[in-house]
């Protein structure tokens, strides 16, 4: 089974940081997203990945994930010329999929037991296609699907009025029919080709739609607020490992990631925490659900609840719930700061 794995579209929503980096490329618990959603889709079996991208990024997938063989994957790249909804995009894949049964799984969708199970349910039951569902206290937000005697019935993208709570989470596999649908299914009021009223129009025709409930939690990631909650998620399943340096005067505790070359001096490190590679900290409190990306220097700092980017700079303040991007700067005055400051930002507290 081949795998197509969504990451078009424009990230919007983590604007400042989309401006520069691809969604899917913002790092969570120091890797970035797409790295963890392809780490599920190995994990299900599959090695040939197709990666949807939109060309104004295509170079930055292929310079950071090449031909996938690091992840243990044969990675290709298929072009969403603009992002024309989620059915769009796996059209665009077609070619690539030719007449075999595939994974469908959006690149910005975690999973805490990734995508075996809906592979798994699809591949001992052999529907049409398998959808992986999960019951929400909003269900507004997201595709909303009905059951009836195992099987789905109704499948509605974003209702006013939901008649479930069950959501669609980013994860389906479908045999090759699904590219019928999509050829007939109309741009929904959003003006996108909905993967929604593709499942609709599979019930409709007789081929039958199998539920697979998730298990453990999911996360999407479309606001910085995700980027921290999956942070969080994310960083909860750490294998400790320390391969920097940590001086006497220092205290590692919990389950911490501290890379190569990392120097810890003079500072408490709480886990969860990952601190990447060639980063410096100093005199500082870092912890717990901290994710500090390569090269960054964090001096005289306390930092919780934060992702703070390759090369940022984190000097004289108490730092919570943020996320730095690369390069970034927040110095200063001993107070407490929260923000979403983008690539090269800089802020200056006054004592
Ligand atoms: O998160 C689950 C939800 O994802 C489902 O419940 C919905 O049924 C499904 O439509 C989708 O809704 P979203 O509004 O969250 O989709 P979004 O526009 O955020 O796109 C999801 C992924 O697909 C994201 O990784 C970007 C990619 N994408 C999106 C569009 C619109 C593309 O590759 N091409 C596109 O044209």
């Amino acid at each position: 089974m081949k795998a197509v794995v969504l990451c078009g579209g424009e990230g919007t929503r983590l604007r400042p940081f989309t401006f520069t980096q691809a969604k899917h490329l913002l790092p969570v618990a120091g890797r970035p997203v797409v790295e963890h959603a392809l780490g599920a889709v190995r994990g299900a079996g599959i090695r040939d990945v197709a990666i949807v991208v939109s060309p104004s990024v295509e170079g930055q997938f292929r310079e950071r994930l090449g031909d996938g063989a690091r992840l243990g994957l044969h990675l290709s790249y298929v072009l969403q010329p603009e992002p024309k909804g989620l059915a769009h995009a796996v059209l665009c894949a077609e070619e690539y999929v030719g007449d075999e049964p595939f994974l469908v799984y959006l690149g910005d969708n975690l999973l805490e037991k990734g995508v075996t199970g809906v592979v798994d349910l699809f591949r001992s039951r052999e529907p049409s296609a398998a959808v992986a569902l999960c019951p929400v206290e909003d269900p507004r937000r997201f595709g909303v699907a009905v059951i009836e005697g195992g099987r789905l019935v109704r499948l509605v993208e974003k209702p006013k009025d939901p008649p479930s709570d069950l959501a669609i989470v980013g994860a389906y596999v479908f045999t090759p029919v699904l590219f019928q649908a999509a050829r007939e299914v109309k741009p929904s009021f959003r003006g996108e080709l909905e993967l929604t009223d593709c499942l609709q129009w599979l019930v409709d025709h007789g081929h039958p739609v199998l539920p697979s409930p998730v298990d453990g939690w999911w996360q999407d990631v479309g606001r910085p607020e995700d980027l921290l909650a999956a942070n969080r998620l994310l960083l909860g399943q750490v294998e400790p490992r320390v391969e920097g340096q940590a001086d006497g005067d220092s205290m590692i505790e919990g389950p911490v990631v501290i890379e190569r070359g990392v120097q810890v001096s003079g500072s408490r490190v709480s886990g969860p925490a990952f601190i990447g590679a060639g980063a410096v900290v100093e005199r500082s409190t870092v912890g717990p659900h901290v994710a500090i990306g390569p090269r960054a220097v964090v001096r005289r700092a306390a930092i919780a609840r934060a992702i703070v980017m390759d090369e940022a700079r984190i000097e004289g303040v108490a730092l919570q719930d943020s996320v730095i991007g690369r390069r970034a700067a927040v110095r200063g005055g001993r107070v407490a700061v929260q923000t979403w400051l983008g690539d090269d930002g800089e802020v200056r507290v006054e004592p």
